[in-house]
């Protein structure tokens, strides 16, 4: 089979290459799921260059997410239960940019036939993301802000979509002009372009002196150190990104006046924390969401896999049009 496969950490469009590998065999517990989609994540870029916190063995193959088909299960009644199904394919170990793999069956999620492939193939990464951050973590009331940074990204586009759906607001950072009539299409409440204006100015004319009491941010450096400055008594900021990749540098007795926090997420270290339940309520949400257009992707562009160079190369480009897909099938 084909698999994109890497031997060394480095720059996505120098390291990884198409390679004739042979078709793995599931073993108990395992299913072999024929890949059909995988998009092309921030996550994915950071782990073939060595910056994210899975560091797979190598040489190895990326791809956190995707969807295909199961076709065949080792031993025990779930992948069984499995085998045929089109499933969005949950991989925290990476390996899903590739003609077959190999995954736990609790690993994949059947996805409704109302889904397109496109859709399905980012089901779980952002979509999830997006409703644990906000409504399991932070639990933002309706009525009240939220401010996210990076808010263009496709998970800051479902962010402002789950707002609307659940009554609370959103003020926007983005650093380009371009980005904020699309957001306020989508129903951002406001936003903020860092190349006009001042995070704290903004966010204190719409606050007043109250400040945020909910806050995203995915970028760091000079962006994230302001949105802490913005936080008001009592006000949380989870950091879930390091897209700027410089540090957070911020006077401490900020948080400790009106005891504000920052605190890290990572949705593989959530998961490994829930039960099965949670896990199903989870799939239920985002399914019933991706149906209603709250979740959903806009992709931008679709490579297949003797392209994986333009693809990688596009998918790092400032002001991309939308998600990158690698077509597999
Ligand atoms: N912690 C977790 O568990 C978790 C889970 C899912 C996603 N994430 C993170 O969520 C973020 C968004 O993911 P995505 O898939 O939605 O990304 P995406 O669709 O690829 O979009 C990336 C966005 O980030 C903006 N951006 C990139 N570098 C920036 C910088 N230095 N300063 C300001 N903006 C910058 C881009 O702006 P332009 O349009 O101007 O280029 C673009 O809008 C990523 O950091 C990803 O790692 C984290």
């Amino acid at each position: 089979m084909k698999a994109i496969v890497f031997d060394r950490y480095g720059d996505p469009a120098e390291v990884l290459e198409v390679r004739d590998v042979p078709i793995p065999e599931p073993g108990p517990g395992q299913v072999r799921v024929r890949m059909i989609a995988a998009p092309i994540n921030p996550s994915d870029l950071m782990m073939i260059r060595g910056q994210y916190g899975v560091k797979p063995t190598l040489p190895a193959t990326p791809g956190f997410e995707g969807v295909g088909v199961v076709e065949s299960a080792g031993s025990g009644l779930l992948g069984r239960l499995r085998t045929g199904k089109r499933v969005a394919v949950l991989n925290g170990k990476s390996g899903n940019w590739a003609e077959h793999v190999i995954v736990p069956a609790r690993q994949v999620v059947p996805v409704s036939s109302k889904i397109s492939d496109e859709q399905a193939a980012s089901f779980f990464v952002n979509p999830a993301t997006a409703i644990v951050m906000t409504k399991w973590v932070l639990r933002v009331p309706s009525d009240a802000w939220l401010l996210q940074t990076a808010a263009g990204s496709a998970l800051g586009r479902m962010i402002v979509k789950l707002a609307k759906r659940t009554g609370f607001k959103t003020i926007n950072v983005v650093r380009r002009r371009e980005q904020a009539a699309e957001l306020q299409k989508l129903g951002g409440d406001a936003i903020v372009c860092t190349a006009d204006e001042s995070i704290e100015e903004r966010v204190r004319k719409i606050t007043g002196s109250e400040g945020v009491k909910y806050a995203l941010d995915c970028v760091g450096g000079q962006t994230g150190s302001a949105v802490v400055r913005t936080l008001g008594p009592g006000g949380r900021m989870l950091v879930y990104g390091t897209l700027a990749n410089e540090p957070l540098t911020f006077d401490s007795r900020i948080l400790m006046v009106g005891a504000k926090s920052v605190e890290g997420f990572w949705l593989s270290s959530w998961v490994k924390d829930q039960g099965v339940l949670t896990m199903l309520r989870l799939f239920r949400s985002i399914n019933r969401m991706l149906k209603e257009g709250v979740l959903t992707t806009d992709v931008g562009a679709t490579f297949p896999m003797s392209d994986i160079q333009a693809a990688v190369r596009q998918a790092d480009q400032v002001g991309k049009a939308g998600k990158v897909l690698l077509r597999i099938k």
